[in-house]
């Protein structure tokens, strides 16, 4: 782990330090504009149908399943965009802690920084408490039997015990996902729950503010490294990446198995290879939602290769490259 201070961190590397405070600046203007309630602007009294689909399937991958029916292709829609809210609720955990600690070092400096990181932390709050109902309100009309085991203070306590740099890293390529998957999956497609396109309408508004931040920050924080903890961070964002895989495996897992075992309660039964392909379908869907989607950001990449030599990012491109 690396050592690392509270006192003032020096400018961007490169960058002008008015322009900084504009893009601060900026951030807080729009998140005052896009501020929404979850009850008046998001849920305005609606909810879930059985007969909704929720996850797209730009994400879900479901048209790899070509051994499930149209029926059963809508629930795991349903089964992984609860999961889906689950994550993001998850990782939010971290996120907000992190960004709090961050925006700390700004308490009796940069106003402008220190609103801009209250207000980013205050939306993820926001934003928990929004997934943790819509989990609830999606419980109400899906079969019982769903898992989702992972304590999200548990996991937060581990990428917490992480470089800085490493967390930034990680949540800026969270945030990044989620601008795209919001673009290029969710929107464009008709036959989503209106509800569930909203919930990441909504969410998609914040993080648009939420990506600029991490990248100041990051950008902040990587000016403050020697090559050597650099070195040490980049192999704790590759070990963070390791980490997600891993809740990623047990939730495929957990997925598949409740998947199949409503299915088979309505009269379906499965052969060894179609469980096996099930679970395999499951596992690449949640890496190509959380991990490969977002790795293949031209921003993401962008940024990296502005921050990391070739060899670093060989080493993490070879990490994300085990998981295809
Ligand atoms: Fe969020
Ligand atoms: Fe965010």
């Amino acid at each position: 782990m690396l050592m690392e201070t509270t006192t003032a961190m020096p400018p961007v590397r490169g960058t002008d330090v008015s322009v900084d405070e504009d893009r601060y600046a900026r951030c807080i203007a729009i998140s005052k504009r896009v501020r929404w309630d979850i009850d008046k602007d998001v849920i305005r009294g609606r909810s879930f149908n059985p007969s909704d689909k929720f996850l797209p399937d730009g994400l879900s991958l479901v048209q790899d399943m070509d051994f499930l029916t149209g029926d059963e292709k809508r629930f795991i829609s349903q089964v992984q965009g609860r999961t889906y809210a689950n994550i993001f609720g998850l990782v939010e955990r971290f996120i907000t802690a992190k960004l709090l600690e961050v925006g700390r070092e700004y308490s009796l400096g940069n106003q402008n920084a220190l609103e801009a990181l209250v207000r980013f932390s205050d939306e993820e709050l926001k934003h928990q408490a929004l997934f943790r109902r819509i989990n609830d309100m999606m419980s109400e009309i899906m079969p019982a039997g769903y898992r989702f085991d992972i304590d999200p203070d548990m996991v937060a306590r581990a990428v917490l015990s992480k470089s800085t740099w490493a967390v930034l890293v990680l949540t800026l390529h969270i945030e990044l996902f989620v601008q795209n998957h919001y673009r290029q999956s969710i929107d464009p497609e008709a036959d989503l729950s209106g509800l569930f396109k909203d919930v990441f309408l909504y969410h998609w508004k914040d993080e648009c503010q939420h990506v600029v931040l991490d990248e100041l920050e990051v950008a902040r924080r990587d000016a403050t490294l020697t090559p050597e903890q650099r070195d040490i961070a980049v192999e704790d964002f590759i070990g963070l990446v390791g980490a997600v895989d891993g809740i990623l495996q047990m939730q495929a897992a957990a997925d598949a198995n409740y998947a199949m075992s409503i299915m088979m309660m309505h009269g379906r039964s499965f052969t060894d290879d179609e469980k096996q392909a099930m679970e395999q379908s499951m596992l690449k869907a949640y890496r190509w939602q959380y991990i490969l989607s977002g790795a293949q950001h031209p921003h993401f990449v962008k940024v990296l290769t502005g921050l990391t030599t070739d060899a670093q990012r060989g080493r993490i491109q070879a990490a994300v490259a085990s998981l295809m």
